[in-house]
């Protein structure tokens, strides 16, 4: 034979020579577990379209924290789930809102563990748009001093980082000036910059209880046809001050990861959403796919497209499996 070709497989022969070359690893440090707080007693209650995610009550953070730091997870997303709505959205930024209370709930008890805070309005509006509401319309400005409310209630109730999700223009300025001017000048800013309107989030609207009461969120959320357009919205929250950038969701979306992660020297979150974990969910379920080996590679595949980190609902999932491949 005098063909001439590269013998590739030389390097995929066995299990240790496989670990060898591997270029990316996960490990429980990308991970950032997103968790459900229903204000209330005693609750703890699965949600039907994303199985093994729970909204929890305050009182039973304890043995959620708890698996968590057994996990060693050591961030987490906080989402509020109020007892009222009204217009304005109130519960986002009262000082006793649900998220600020469970905010100093984990402080006090994990000091260790990074709280990253949800800021954004729309678990807490009757209509469950992200910001104000006038007749159709989505205010843009207006929203923003609500927004800025919310995120130092969430800086002063010892929330680590700020994660604005609302997507109203200027809202990493407005909230990095008012956390600044209320001392919190060390908070740093993990912007949802590139958020589609994503047909992805449905479970998402079931477990936060947050969907848009009318219309949709097509005004303020991205066009998942466009990707210059991701250009502008990072370039704008860059230079608004964010310290991290957010693409989301994740999966339909690694071209951008890519993209962001080679135009801008922040670290690059993927948000891995409600649609894309309960698909998985649900074929494992029906044993069309095995499920551990499909979100390994699911999340292996988002750092090699870029991500530092992943905000997932498999993360406990993924630690597990992790460590029985050890
Ligand atoms: C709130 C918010 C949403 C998600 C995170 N923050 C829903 C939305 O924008 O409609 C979606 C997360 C997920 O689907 O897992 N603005």
């Amino acid at each position: 034979m005098d063909l001439q070709f590269k013998r590739h497989r030389r390097l995929r022969t066995s299990a240790n020579m496989r670990a060898l070359v591997r270029e990316n690893h996960l490990s429980a440090d990308d991970f950032i577990y997103p968790l459900f707080i229903y204000e209330g007693e005693n609750i703890r209650k699965e949600v039907s379209s994303m199985p093994g995610v729970f909204q929890v009550s305050l009182d039973n953070l304890q043995a959620e924290m708890e698996d968590i730091v057994a996990h060693d997870i050591k961030s987490v997303l906080l989402f509020g789930i109020p007892k009222t709505k009204d217009e304005c959205g109130t519960g986002a930024y009262h000082d006793h809102g649900i998220v600020q209370e469970a905010t100093r709930f984990i402080k006090e008890r994990f000091p260790d563990i990074l709280i990253v805070a949800d800021t954004c309005l729309c678990e807490y509006t009757s209509h469950g748009h992200c910001g104000m509401v006038k007749g159709d319309k989505i205010l843009n400005d207006e929203s923003l001093d609500l927004l800025v409310q919310t995120a130092v209630s969430q800086a002063k109730a010892g929330a680590d980082i700020i994660a604005p999700s609302n997507m109203m223009d200027g809202f990493v300025a407005a909230i990095r000036k008012g956390l600044d001017e209320a001392g919190f000048q060390d908070t740093p800013i993990m912007s949802y910059a590139v958020k589609y309107a994503s047909a992805f989030y449905g479970p998402f609207r079931e477990a936060a209880e947050g969907a848009p009461q009318f219309g949709d969120r097509k005004t303020y959320q991205m066009d998942p046809a466009n990707r210059i357009e991701a250009f502008r919205e990072a370039e704008s929250d860059v230079a608004e001050g964010a310290d991290f950038l957010i693409v989301k969701p994740g999966m339909p979306y690694l071209d951008i990861v890519r993209d962001m992660k080679n135009t801008f020297n922040l670290p690059i979150v993927i948000y891995n959403v409600s649609g894309e974990y309960s698909m998985i969910k649900a074929a494992a379920q029906n044993g069309w796919i095995d499920e551990k080996a499909t979100v390994l590679e699911m999340l292996v595949g988002m750092k090699r497209a870029g991500a530092d980190l992943i905000v997932t609902y498999h993360a406990k999932d993924a630690v597990r499996w992790l460590r029985e491949n050890q």
